[in-house]
């Protein structure tokens, strides 16, 4: 199995209406490794992880999650299998403190439903304890655990992207799914989260982080594939995509990258 792909997808297709927003695509990801998908606007790539989190159903192909065909397996289920994404725009709840946060990434895991919390059983408070230990632990490894409870309101735009990234994390994923987790951070900030996703780094998990931040992409990733108009353009190692011509082209030459 350790040289097998745990995530897979075989000639994805995906179209509305007339158009076709992912054509053919193949690609294989592989636990302990961190893959970056690049790309123009447009391209394709927040489609691309709607498709492996069923979020989106491909009109054509497959994905694979160990070996298994995803087609038919609902959002909260691939959840509960391990396969977890973080979303482009996703808001955290600023009336909560940041551990209440990173406990909502445990809620499609977690035994206790709505109704035990409406009926709390004893069972309930124990979850919930347990859950608070995992969202602080979780904090820890993102290097916020002394800001626990702190209101979400006041946190810095850095820091709420770790406390996301920690919210992916705490379930202990199998996949994480990654979608521009560096979208308005200057910097320092960038640097932080580029350590952090390299900590959650296990041999176990497929990492996929989804960037226009070229520094961040090079920085992290072991490998790198090349969206252009829902098709693969080109895949290698960072070294090997910056000295790509057609990528050149169409990506890092353009004048909005
Ligand atoms: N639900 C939808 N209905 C119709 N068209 C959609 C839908 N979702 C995506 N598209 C189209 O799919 C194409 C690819 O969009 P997508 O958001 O996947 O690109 P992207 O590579 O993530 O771009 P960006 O870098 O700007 O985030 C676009 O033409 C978009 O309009
Ligand atoms: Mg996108």
């Amino acid at each position: 199995m350790s040289d097998s792909f745990a995530l897979q997808t075989r000639t994805l297709d995906l179209r509305f209406g007339g158009n076709q927003v992912l054509s053919q695509v193949s690609l294989g990801f592989r636990a302990g490794e961190i893959t970056g998908l690049i790309g123009p606007n447009g391209a394709g790539k927040t489609s691309f992880f709607n498709c492996l989190s069923g979020h989106y159903q491909p009109t054509g192909g497959d994905v694979l999650f160990n070996g298994q065909s995803m087609n038919k397996v609902s959002t909260v289920q691939r959840s509960r299998r391990g396969l977890v994404r973080s979303f482009q725009h996703a808001a955290l709840c600023s009336e909560m403190t940041l551990v209440e946060n990173v406990m909502v990434g445990l809620n499609t895991t977690r035994r206790s439903g709505w109704l035990d919390a409406l009926l709390p059983l004893p069972s309930w408070w124990s979850d919930r304890e347990e859950a608070k230990s995992a969202g602080r632990r979780a904090l820890d490894l993102v290097g916020l655990g002394a800001l626990a409870d702190l209101p979400t309101a006041v946190a810095a735009p850095g820091v709420k992207r770790l406390v996301e990234l920690a919210r992916a994390a705490v379930s202990d994923p199998r996949v994480i799914l990654l979608d521009e987790p560096a979208a308005g951070l200057n910097s320092s900030e960038t640097a932080d989260l580029a350590r952090v996703i390299k900590q959650l780094r296990d041999k176990d998990r497929v990492i996929l982080v989804v960037e226009h931040d070229m520094d961040l992409i090079m920085n992290v990733c072991d490998r790198i594939h090349v969206l252009n108009f829902g098709q693969v353009v080109a895949s290698g190692t960072p070294p090997e995509i910056q000295s790509d011509a057609r990528v050149a082209e169409i990506y890092l030459g353009s004048p909005d990258a």
